[in-house]
């Protein structure tokens, strides 16, 4: 018989950091048929300033999806971005941008919902970017509250107040 995959979720601990880039990598659209983007591409400031020096920040947050065994699968994020380096999600200061991701293997079980309720119940106002072509994700945004709020070219800023 097969085991019963017990999954829990909790707030991030330090020791979660290279999980959290992963997933931050994981996180980078890539459009079907393109190759997956180096992984340097986490070197670039655009990317990078979603997580470096996390917890430093007030409002900096995240949820962590981990197995019976402790491994992490999945994370959900969210920093507040400043208008003289705004991330592509932004909107205001005040309002934290979202990212997350679930390990490949991992997806269409519900974790990626539950991480973002759990965000979601402390950040209830929060903003993200997400590719149009991105079915899954905008389908999760959308069923939680999100509407688009500025479409530029394949991506949409979206909302939940
Ligand atoms: C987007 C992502 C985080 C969702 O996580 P997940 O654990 O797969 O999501 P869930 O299983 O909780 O499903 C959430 C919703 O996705 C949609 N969904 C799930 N499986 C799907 C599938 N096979 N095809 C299409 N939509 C699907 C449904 O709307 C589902 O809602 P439901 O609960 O009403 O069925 C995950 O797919 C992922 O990591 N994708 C790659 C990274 C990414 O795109 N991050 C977001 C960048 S903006």
């Amino acid at each position: 018989m097969e085991n019963e995959l017990i999954i829990t979720f909790r707030p991030w601990l330090p020791p979660d950091m290279n999980f959290l880039w992963e997933m931050l990598y994981c996180s980078i659209h890539v459009p079907e048929g393109s190759a997956r983007p180096d992984r340097t591409i986490l070197d670039q400031p655009k990317i990078r300033h979603y997580l470096e020096d996390f917890g430093t920040r007030s409002g900096d947050d995240a949820q962590v999806a981990v197995t019976g065994e402790g491994v992490q699968i999945g994370a959900a994020w969210c920093r507040r971005m400043s208008p003289s380096d705004p991330g592509y999600g932004f909107v205001d200061a005040s309002i934290p941008e979202l990212g997350m991701a679930v390990d490949a293997s991992m997806r269409g079980r519900g974790i990626g919902r539950q991480l973002l309720l759990d965000l979601l119940d402390r950040h209830p106002t929060m903003s993200l970017s997400v590719d149009t072509d991105n079915q899954r994700a905008v389908g999760l945004y959308e069923s939680l509250g999100f509407v688009p709020l500025a479409e530029s070219g394949s991506s949409c800023t979206m909302i939940r107040h």
